[in-house]
Parts: structure tokens; C-alpha cells; sequence
């Protein structure tokens, strides 16, 4: 066991964690930016971003449209000043990706191509082909190999958050709880590490994988929410989990693999078996309303007919232009055997986006002295009940400028502190022999939340999953507390932990609103 010093110690390598560590590493050249990431660099929610990034670009197109949209696909839970800065921010944020190198569609006279999502009244989403995140990952991943002070350590999985709760001389009633790093298990050495920073940033994404069918990669486990959650900072809105309509239905795959929201901004129409296009009863958008309502639609569309999955009808639209647009899907779609211009695509809603979060402020500061958030486990209020298409790596790009913003004009907050932070104890501890122990109680959480607590809820549903939790819990604790840590086994304490706090914050909602929907409050 080592203990290691840095200035800002980044937890995650997508949008966010690359974004802030350039940003930090430019404005102070001098301190050292420590990124330590669970899996391979580049493995991240960001890396399979398809439609792309929201902004405001076209000169028929204006910031008013943007912040309307984004508030009326929120359903008006959003902070109105967290929007309009960020969709104010949006085109230099993009400009500033462009000048690092990154390409994105442009026509034939070289103005940049904007596409249509659900939810938006304009075209501007700013794209690469139908891989945009995979753009972006690289050309940030570029840019932070050219600055001498931003070291990258993949395989290190951030266990816990080092707070005054690990400090023993610390008097439980001083003042506001502070952070002063993580404990880091480096997968290679298996090892648990001290990594003590001036500055946190939590940038570990999303919590698809507490669902059974998500299009978010096995990263993706709410590890950074569930530290925050131990460590006690302030977590909200986790009810509004947005559920993607449309993933390729292939039963039993994990991650279900995305069929992008531009596909229907291209024109695609959803179709049930019968062939109708059940969108046009339900609202005026048709299939380019917002997320929750097209989801709902097609969750109500199962329910009463029984069947699993309903349909992308892509044949009326130009093969050429599809394929040039959407070739990962193309060839996706080919692999199955699915010939778009021919056959319908069958999809059905996935868990894909955590609206709620680790609270914020306007510089990313959480209610932790010296631990900040960004990124999809971070709660802005950018979002409110449901995220507008495209706006996250939006939201990832612009709260990494605020937090070095903030962190400049505090500068004289960083020196290092020293307090007596004690290392990890794996005294006593066992390898579990059993991991079946560990994957059995993961696909329960799984079970539970995708049985219980998915597109439509109800009050006996919540209930039921809380108690479900409730044992899961217990036994994981007993596990942990006599184990040597596993990525697996911190991973199940993490999803159980994210069920409960969707599964309580549930049950607190006394309204439906955006991405919530009980049958209790109908
Ligand atoms: P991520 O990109 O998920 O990065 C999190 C990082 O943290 C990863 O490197 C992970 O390995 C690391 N990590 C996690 N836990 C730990 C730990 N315990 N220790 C160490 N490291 C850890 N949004 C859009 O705006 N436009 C789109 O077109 C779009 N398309 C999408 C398509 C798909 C298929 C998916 C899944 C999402 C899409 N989204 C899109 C959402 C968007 O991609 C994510 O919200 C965004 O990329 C999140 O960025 P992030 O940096 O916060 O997290
Ligand atoms: C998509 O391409 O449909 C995903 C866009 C998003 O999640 O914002």
C-alpha cells in the first residue's frame, strides 16, 4: 500500500474527467492532474455517444429555441440560469473541440451538418457520422497526452472517497465535512492505494447497468453517486432515470446496442406490429417528441399488445444518405441481418441516462469542501425531469470550464492538506471463493429495478423493490466487510447503493414529472 500526492485527482476518463483534467492542466501548469480510470482510457459512456452535441450553430437558430427546448423537455424542473449558460456555451465549447482537432460533419460547401433529435424545434446537433462520442473520446485523449502534467492511470478503480469520516483525531462536529482524496484499488497489483489530492473531481458517469437492458457500457455502475452517497454529500432527483426508446431489440445482449434518436430525426417512423404509427395519437411531435413520452408510448404499446418489441420503419428514406449518415448502425443492423431499406428494425426502450445526481453548484463545487462533480454523476440542474437530447456531453464540456473557473478564483485554496489520513485496512479479509455469490446478488439488483422500478412505477412496485434492496444490501455488507476487494464486488455495493437511492427518491415524489411516471399519481 502506497500513498500517492497530487493536485487534482480526476476519478474518470470520459467527456467530463478528459475535459476537466485539459482544462486544469492549461490554467495551472504547474500543479500535476492525476486521472485514474477503472477500465482502458478511452472506455466510457462518451465513447459510444452517437447522435452528438447540442448548440446553437445555424443562423436561423437561436439560444431562446435551445433554452425552450431544454425546459420543456425537463417539464420545467430545470434551473433556468444552469441552462441558458450552458446552452450559451455551447458553440464556443464546440469551437474549442474543433480547434483540438476533432471533425464533424459538414456539407458540401463546408458549413457544419446539424441534425434533429426528439425534443429539439431546430436542427443543431453538431455530429460525427453516427459515432460522435468515439470522436470526441479520441481527440480529447490526443490533446491530454501533449500536456506533460496530466498522468493517466487506467485499471485503478476508485473504491471510496477519503473524507473526515477516515480521520480518527477528527472532531465529528467541525465544520463542513472536506475531501481529501480516494483510495484506489490498482487492478494490477491488487493493491489498494492513498490518493491524496487538494482537489477531487468525480467524473465516473452514469448507472445504466442497475437496469438489466441498458444501452450504457459495463462501466457504467453509478460508482462516483455511490461514493458521494457514503461519503454523506447531497444526491437528488435519482427517480429521473431516462430510458432511451429506441435500443436494438436483441434479447439477453448487455449493453443493448443504441439505434440513435437522429435516426428519427432523419425521418424514421416507429411502427407497432400492426404497422401503425402509434406516435401520431400521442403527440403532436410524433416520433420526435421528447424521451420520456416516446418511451412511455412504446412501454403502453407492449402492454397491450403483448409483444416485445415495436418497429423502426427506415424504408422510405434515402439509402445513400443513411448509409453515409448512420454507418455504424448500418452495419450493425447487416450483422443481424437487417436490411433498413427492406426490413423494419425492432426496438424497444433501455435504460441510457441518470438525470439526477451529486448536486453542484455553478462551479461544479459539491456540498464537500475540496470534492467537485462533472459529468453524467453530477446533478446541474440542467436536466430537471428529463435531459433534452444531446445536451449531456453538452453539459460535461461546460461545467469542466466552470470548475477551473471556480478553482482560479479560489486559487489560494490549494495547498495540499495535512492531516493524518490512515491507509487501507485489509486486515482479516478473504478472497471470496464463490463469485457467483456476487453476480447472482448484481443480476437480482438488475431484476428488481427492471421488474420494478423501470418507464412505469406504482407505490406496491416501490415498496417491493425497497424490501428486495433491503436484503441485497445486508448480505453484500456482510461479504464486504470479511473480503478483499473486487472491482465486482465494490460494483454490486455500488449498484445496490444507486437502486436504493432510485428506489427511495421514488417514493418521495409526490408528482409525476418528465422521466417519473407512477400509476399512483395519475
Ligand atoms: P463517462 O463517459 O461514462 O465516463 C466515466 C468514466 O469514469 C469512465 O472512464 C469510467 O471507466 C470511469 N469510472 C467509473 N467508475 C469508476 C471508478 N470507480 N474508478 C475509476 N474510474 C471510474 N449524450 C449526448 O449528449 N449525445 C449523444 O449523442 C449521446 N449518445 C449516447 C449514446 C449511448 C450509447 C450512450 C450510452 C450515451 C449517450 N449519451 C449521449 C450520453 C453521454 O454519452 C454521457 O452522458 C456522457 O458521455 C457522460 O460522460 P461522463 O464523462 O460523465 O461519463
Ligand atoms: C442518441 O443518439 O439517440 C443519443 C443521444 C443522447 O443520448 O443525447
Amino acid at each position: 500500500m502506497t500513498k500517492f500526492k497530487t493536485d487534482f485527482l480526476i476519478l474518470g476518463s470520459g467527456v467530463a474527467g478528459l475535459t476537466t483534467a485539459i482544462k486544469l492542466a492549461k490554467s495551472f501548469q504547474e500543479k500535476k492532474v492525476l486521472i485514474v480510470t477503472k477500465s482502458s482510457k478511452n472506455e466510457s459512456n462518451t465513447k459510444y455517444a452517437q447522435g452528438g452535441v447540442a448548440a446553437v450553430w445555424s443562423p436561423t437558430d437561436n439560444f431562446e429555441s435551445h433554452i425552450k427546448d431544454t425546459l420543456k423537455a425537463g417539464d420545467y424542473l430545470n434551473d433556468k440560469t444552469v441552462v441558458t449558460k450552458v446552452v450559451e456555451e455551447a458553440p464556443s465549447c464546440m469551437q474549442e473541440l474543433m480547434d483540438w482537432g476533432a471533425e464533424f460533419d459538414r456539407d458540401k460547401n463546408g458549413n457544419l451538418n446539424l441534425g434533429k433529435e426528439g425534443g429539439h424545434s431546430a436542427n443543431r446537433i453538431i455530429h460525427h457520422k453516427d459515432i460522435t462520442g468515439f470522436e470526441i473520446e479520441k481527440t480529447l485523449l490526443e490533446q491530454v497526452a501533449f500536456l506533460d502534467n496530466i498522468e493517466v492511470l487506467p485499471y485503478h478503480f476508485a473504491i471510496d472517497l477519503i473524507t473526515d469520516h477516515h480521520i480518527k483525531s477528527k472532531k465529528k462536529d467541525s465544520t463542513k465535512l472536506s475531501c481529501y482524496g480516494a483510495y484506489v484499488l490498482n487492478q494490477k497489483t491488487n493493491k489498494i492505494d492513498t490518493y491524496l489530492a487538494a482537489k477531487t473531481i468525480l467524473a465516473t458517469g452514469g448507472i445504466g447497468q442497475v437496469y438489466a437492458s441498458s444501452t450504457n457500457p459495463r462501466i457504467a455502475t453509478g460508482d462516483g453517486v455511490a461514493m458521494a452517497y457514503r461519503a454523506k454529500a447531497k444526491i437528488v432527483e435519482m427517480e429521473f432515470v431516462q430510458f432511451h426508446p429506441t435500443a436494438l431489440f436483441e434479447p439477453g445482449e448487455s449493453p443493448a446496442f443504441l439505434i440513435s434518436e437522429a435516426v428519427r430525426g432523419f425521418g424514421a417512423y416507429l411502427r407497432n406490429k400492426k404497422g401503425e404509427r402509434f406516435m401520431l395519437a400521442v403527440d403532436e411531435r410524433a416520433e420526435l417528441a421528447s424521451r420520456d413520452i416516446v418511451a412511455r408510448a412504446i412501454d403502453n404499446e407492449l402492454n397491450k399488445s403483448g409483444e416485445r418489441c415495436v418497429y423502426l420503419d427506415c424504408r422510405h428514406l434515402d439509402k445513400d444518405a443513411f448509409v453515409h449518415h448512420f454507418p455504424n448502425i448500418n452495419e450493425k443492423c447487416l450483422q443481424l441481418g437487417i436490411r433498413f431499406e427492406k426490413d423494419l428494425i425492432p426496438v424497444v426502450p433501455a435504460c441510457h441516462y441518470l438525470c439526477g445526481g451529486v448536486v453542484v453548484d455553478s462551479n461544479g463545487n459539491t456540498t464537500i469542501q475540496n470534492l467537485l462533480a462533472c459529468g453524467e454523476c453530477s446533478r446541474t440542474g440542467l436536466h430537471g425531469a428529463n435531459r433534452l437530447a444531446s445536451n449531456s456531453l453538452l453539459e460535461g464540456l461546460v461545467y469542466a470550464r466552470n470548475i477551473v473557473k471556480g478553482i482560479l478564483e479560489n486559487g489560494n485554496e490549494l495547498s495540499s492538506k495535512k492531516e493524518d489520513i490512515p491507509e487501507w485496512n485489509e486486515d482479516g479479509t478473504i478472497v471470496p471463493e464463490e463469485l457467483v455469490l456476487i453476480s447472482h446478488n448484481i443480476n437480482t439488483v438488475q431484476s428488481i429495478m427492471s421488474d420494478l422500478v423501470a418507464i412505469v412505477r406504482s407505490n406496491d412496485r416501490l415498496q417491493m423493490a425497497l424490501d428486495h434492496l433491503n436484503y441485497i444490501y445486508q448480505d453484500t455488507e456482510k461479504l464486504y466487510e470479511k473480503s478483499k476487494l473486487s472491482p465486482q464486488l465494490c460494483e454490486l455495493r455500488n449498484l445496490n447503493a444507486v437502486a436504493y437511492l432510485i428506489v427511495k427518491q421514488s417514493i418521495e415524489r409526490k408528482e409525476n414529472k418528465g422521466a417519473y411516471y407512477n400509476l399512483d399519481l395519475v
